[in-house]
């Protein structure tokens, strides 16, 4: 049932704050220390990985690029983030070293699958996160990390994309903390100001009606543009993606310091900019990268954090999410992404949970 919602989609976006809690709270014990269940990879297994690879499709790809990030931050080893339909016929170099780590909501994807089993056959570890308990993608891994996101109905993924981001940020930090490459100390800030979020999405989504006037704007255009920078640009593609999914406007996503080599040429009077802002050592450059749209003609929308209101000098409209880490803001600045493009998809009258040439889950290559 949507629970008195009119659509899926909606109903989970608004299920966040819930299923980030779940996922976290389920996994720590009565210190509060992380306890992941059902994966068993010890300090010595640690020791002996020498590789790490994430490996997904789609909205799950993109959770993995934060997931990448968190990794590399706090266990300090290379990750290679790829597409699994990208990866598998790359010839990756997978061997008894490496940690496949696979992100999945259906747990069903046929690339991911392959991915896994290709991966397996040559040795590699295999982690997944994934959704569903007993999926194909479960059963075969050697060790599973469960979002407990709840059913995700909606063909655009929402509450999946959050509930992975927090799960690989625990998979990293109980990494970390065994390989000793974070302090204890940032270890419990770290779960403290996770246990935060919850709160703050309430604080997101108590805006709807602002960003549903946004929506306005953006419902008649052709094309939209979404730009970041560093986890900011990994965060762009996820709400370009969600836009152009089920509003079927031209979205795409740029790192915003690539503008010069190729895409501002595209900014024309009137084209809806949704610039990123929430990474604090980033926050000037990417105002200047709004400063160079709008003098072109874009109309900005701009996310930042509360405390950043310089960011109104640059932009026509701005969404503030609550002050949180930069590793935390884009788990917040993803909400009002997700609720734009439900409420362009609706304006412009699609079939907001069932887009047409998608299935929820693919299980064809
Ligand atoms: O079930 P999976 O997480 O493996 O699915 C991956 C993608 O097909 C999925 O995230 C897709 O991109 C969504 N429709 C995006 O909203």
């Amino acid at each position: 049932s949507k629970g008195g919602y009119d659509h899926f989609m909606e109903k989970e976006i608004h299920e966040q704050p819930k299923g980030i809690k779940e996922t976290l709270e389920r996994r720590l014990d009565d210190q509060g220390n992380i306890k992941l269940d059902s994966i068993n990879i010890s300090k010595e297994d640690l020791d002996g990985i020498n590789k790490v690879y994430i490996v997904a499709c789609g909205t799950a790809y993109n959770a993995g690029l934060l997931g990448k990030y968190a990794i590399e931050k706090f266990v300090k080893v290379p990750v290679i983030c790829d597409i699994a339909s990208e990866f598998r016929y790359s010839d990756p170099f997978v061997d008894e070293n490496t940690l496949l780590i696979l992100v999945s909501q259906s747990g069903e994807t046929a690339d991911t699958l392959a991915a896994l089993r290709d991966s397996k056959a040559k040795g590699a570890r295999i982690l997944s996160i994934t959704n569903v308990v007993g999926s194909s993608i479960a059963r075969e891994s050697d060790d599973v990390f469960y979002t407990w996101a709840g059913p995700e109905i909606a063909v655009a993924s929402t509450k999946a994309y959050t509930t992975q981001i927090i799960s690989l940020y625990m998979v990293a930090l109980d990494f970390a903390i065994k390989k000793g490459t974070i302090t204890e100390e940032f270890y419990k800030e770290m779960i403290a100001k996770m246990k935060e979020l919850p709160d703050k999405i309430e604080e997101v989504l108590s805006n709807e009606e602002h960003i549903k006037e946004l929506a306005k704007t953006v419902s008649g255009k052709e094309d939209a543009f979404y730009l970041g920078r560093g986890v900011d640009y990994n965060l762009a593609m996820e709400g370009s993606l969600k836009l152009k999914e089920i509003s079927y406007i031209h979205s795409e996503a740029f790192a915003a310091g690539e503008l010069k080599h190729g895409t501002i040429a595209l900014i024309e009077e009137g084209t809806p900019v949704i610039a990123i802002a929430t990474q604090e050592a980033l926050f000037e450059k990417m105002v200047s990268n709004m400063e160079e749209v709008r003098a072109r003609g874009a109309y900005v929308i701009a996310i930042a954090q509360n405390h950043n209101t310089t960011v109104e000098k640059a932009s026509d409209k701005v969404i503030y999410i609550p002050n949180s880490d930069d590793i935390l803001s884009p788990i917040l600045a993803v909400i009002p992404m997700q609720l734009l493009a439900y409420h362009v998809s609706k304006l412009r009258g699609c079939d907001v949970d069932k887009p047409r040439n998608l299935a929820k889950s693919v299980t064809v290559e």
